[in-house]
């Protein structure tokens, strides 16, 4: 049994990294994957970088070479709802890719085409446990919906009602949805977990390097959280 572990900033995964023990490093596609174990059970780590691209690249590799039985991906988001507020924790139960359009086609915005699904789903048995590892986090709100991505830091009350309207999402992030598109595609389960660091506003672009510490740290305090409980 082994977790995957992908977050797309250094500052998503560095903690998880120095938690790590045993650990051996490979660089393949400029991605460094970090092998070990965290409170005794083995993960792989990985800073994918930003986007759907690198978060793709980051995950296929990261199946073929570790054969992880769970992805899960942690991080920060942008919050599209009033309830959530900063640091609180969204889990995925789906994932949307917001800025796939083939609507000039006549599909329905999102929809992957080839899969002809728009969202793609999240076993319940992940989120059940991943859900119980976060109600032991004090002090935090934990929410669980659909958690949208796109190539786009979303910083406009127009662009989160875009989202919301289309896709009724919780939170808006840029990796999450590719993450789970190459999971689905390889019938591996995975999860998104993130902690809001902004609210994809107007104001984001100055609460986002404000907040995006406390926020990561709480993602990564659900992470040992979840690997304590296996
Ligand atoms: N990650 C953190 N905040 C975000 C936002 N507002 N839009 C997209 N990704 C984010």
């Amino acid at each position: 049994m082994i977790t995957g572990i992908i977050g797309a900033m250094e500052i998503e995964i560095a903690e998880l990294k120095e938690s790590m023990e045993d650990i051996t490093q490979e660089e393949i596609s400029s991605i460094i994957y970090y092998k070990g174990k965290i409170h005794g059970k083995d993960v792989v780590v990985a800073k994918s970088g930003v986007g759907k691209v690198h978060a793709a690249v980051c995950t296929q590799t990261m199946i073929i070479k570790y054969s992880p039985n769970l992805i899960i991906n942690t991080g920060v988001a942008g919050s599209l709802n009033s309830k959530l507020d900063i640091a609180d924790l969204v889990i995925s139960d789906f994932v949307v890719e917001h800025d796939m359009d083939t609507s000039g086609l006549g599909d329905p915005l999102g929809l992957i085409s080839g899969l002809d699904i728009i969202k793609i789903p999240v076993a319940s048995h992940v989120i059940d446990k991943i859900k119980t590892a976060a109600s032991f986090i004090k002090d935090t709100n934990t929410y669980i919906g659909t958690i949208a991505t796109g190539d786009q830091f979303i910083c406009s009350a127009e662009k989160k009602n875009h989202i919301v309207d289309n896709f009724d999402a919780l939170c808006a992030e840029m990796e999450g949805a590719a993450i789970g598109h190459v999971c689905y595609l390889n019938h591996i389960d995975f999860c998104i977990v993130r902690a809001m660091s902004d609210k994809a506003d107007g104001s984001a672009h100055m609460d986002f390097p404000s907040f995006v510490k406390v926020a990561a740290k709480k993602s990564t305090e659900l992470i040992h959280n979840y690997l304590k409980s296996l």
